[in-house]
């Protein structure tokens, strides 16, 4: 990856950025005001809060049920930011999880925040580039990507080194932003100019659902489903919308007015991307074949 690139990816997922990545003090702060306690709770406020995805606690979910995720397999989150699906997931279902991130600073708030949901045991995190991914481990029975290939510069190279880490069968899925009629948001930045604060420039990477099927095909997976949910998701962030507007979530009180104009903001501006820059889709897939490691 461009180095240029990786700063931008990095400084666009930040406590002060064009939306608020939450680490783990403020989290304690509006736990505490909504009164749940995230080492025994799910409550979808606590992942719709941490998560940094557009699909919400639902959707990341949803993709675990279709993964048949039990407490016998090992996981593998590429792309896992601050921790959120990995600490859900080790809360809903019980298994043991390994998140990889690029951005320090989110493995830095990952770690924290294991602790305070207690799933420090469930959970471990490593600073890598999916595209030059290397753990020790590499016998993962399941695997994941919540909205995050999107940023994927080398995908073929970074899917046959996830080829690498799976048992043979292992699932893999993705809910994924997907380019949209007109382009990729690097595309968006030139046409629409409130979305240049939101994000830093020329980080997107986002393909269609063929591209994704061929990549994945040649890779050594075998796309088993895809489903284009765009409409979903643009109901979902109108609805969201509306709830930051109504002043209906108390972590306003804990992170003061400047925050809701953020949120508002950052809700407003991404609706008027979608379908033009920004499509969404989930794919499942199985690992067929293993790809070897050139000589
Ligand atoms: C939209 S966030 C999603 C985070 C998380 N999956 C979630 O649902 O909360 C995208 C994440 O992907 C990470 N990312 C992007 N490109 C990456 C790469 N090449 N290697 C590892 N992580 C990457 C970013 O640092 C960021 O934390």
């Amino acid at each position: 990856m461009d180095k240029v690139i990786k700063k931008n990816l990095i400084d666009s997922y930040q406590v002060n950025g064009g939306f608020i990545v939450y680490d783990c003090n403020m989290l304690k702060k509006i736990f505490n005001v909504y009164g749940i306690d995230p080492k025994t709770s799910i409550d979808r406020r606590i992942f719709d809060l941490e998560g940094i995805t557009h699909f919400f606690q639902q959707g990341v979910t949803a993709l675990f049920k279709k993964l048949e995720i039990n407490k016998y397999d090992y996981v593998l989150s590429l792309g896992e930011g601050s921790g959120a699906p990995s600490r859900l997931l080790a809360k809903i279902v019980g298994c043991r999880i390994v998140g990889v991130d690029i951005n320090p600073d989110q493995i830095i708030k990952a770690e924290e925040c294991a602790i305070l949901h207690g799933v420090q045991d469930k959970v471990e995190y490593y600073e890598q580039n999916v595209e030059e991914l290397n753990l020790t481990k590499k016998d993962f029975t399941k695997a994941f990507c919540n909205e995050t290939t999107c940023h994927w510069q080398e995908k073929e190279s970074a899917f046959k080194r996830i080829n690498r880490h799976l048992k043979k069968g292992a699932k893999i899925g993705f809910n994924e932003w997907l380019k949209g009629e007109k382009g990729t948001l690097n595309e968006a930045y030139k046409m629409i100019n409130e979305f240049i604060p939101l994000y830093k420039k020329d980080i997107w990477f986002q393909e269609d659902l063929k591209t994704y099927e061929m990549l994945l095909g040649k890779t050594g997976f075998r796309v088993l489903e895809t489903e284009d949910c765009t409409d979903k998701i643009d109901i979902k962030m109108r609805t969201r919308l509306k709830g930051i507007q109504l002043e209906g979530d108390p972590y306003v009180d804990v992170m003061g007015s400047k925050a809701k104009e953020i949120g508002i903001n950052y809700y407003k501006v991404m609706l008027k991307t979608h379908y033009d820059f920004l499509r969404y889709g989930v794919i499942i897939a199985e690992k067929e074949t293993d790809i070897p490691k050139k000589p």
